[in-house]
């Protein structure tokens, strides 16, 4: 498979998709700063700091980002993914992913291009599924945009993830295959 991958959004705005490299590394940890703010999407409650970043984002990962192609090397991103094995050894062909999309770039399309692209590089590695551990039960954006995208929801880890407002939610887990076969 090959990258980068130019698209145009659902308002004519042009993207690229373009595998991560170390300039990445600051835009993307202040996306991710963002999210955490946000505090309605991931598991971090304090933002991570470089290291804890690399960790979570690169380290043993695929990562894709998502800019515009005119841009300043460096500058703002607009979204990301990252791909690795969910578990080692005999499962390691059940992939897991992450997704963010900047606030100003939602709702264009861009997490279903994110999506899509995950799912066509997922199956050139190799992996013959994908799960998604820890999907914020009231997180409708991605639910809606994971169904779109073929996933099931397999259960709700009830009560899994602490709010803002000190309340809790579920968590679900979601999965889709990659193969026509699973026991081949
Ligand atoms: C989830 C996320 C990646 C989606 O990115 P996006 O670029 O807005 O995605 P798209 O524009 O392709 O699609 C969003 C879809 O969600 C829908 N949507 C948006 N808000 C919604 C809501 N509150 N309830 C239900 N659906 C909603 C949109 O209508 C759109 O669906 P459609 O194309 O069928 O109309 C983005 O919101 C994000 O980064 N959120 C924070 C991080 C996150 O949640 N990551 C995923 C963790 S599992």
């Amino acid at each position: 498979m090959r990258f980068p991958i130019d698209a145009k959004l659902k308002d004519g705005a042009p993207i690229r998709l373009a595998l991560a490299d170390t300039n990445d590394v600051e835009p993307l940890r202040r996306l991710y700063q963002v999210i955490v703010e946000e505090g309605t999407s991931y598991p971090h409650d304090r933002p991570p700091d470089r290291e804890e970043f690399i960790d979570y984002w690169f380290r043993g990962k695929s990562t894709v980002v998502a800019y515009a192609p005119d841009r300043d090397l460096g500058s703002e991103v607009a979204g990301a993914f990252y791909l690795t094995s969910n578990w080692p050894g005999r499962a390691r062909q059940v992939a897991n992913a992450g997704f963010i999309v900047a606030p100003q770039w939602r709702n264009k399309g861009l997490g279903w291009l994110l999506g899509a692209t995950m799912l066509e590089y997922a199956k050139w590695l190799g992996y013959r599924s994908v799960i998604f551990n820890l999907v914020f039960a009231e997180n409708q954006a991605a639910r809606h945009l994971w169904k779109k995208l073929g996933f099931s929801e397999l259960g709700a880890l009830r009560g899994a993830v602490r709010k803002n407002d000190g309340g809790y939610q579920d968590a679900i887990i979601m999965f889709r295959s990659l193969i026509d076969d699973p026991q081949r």
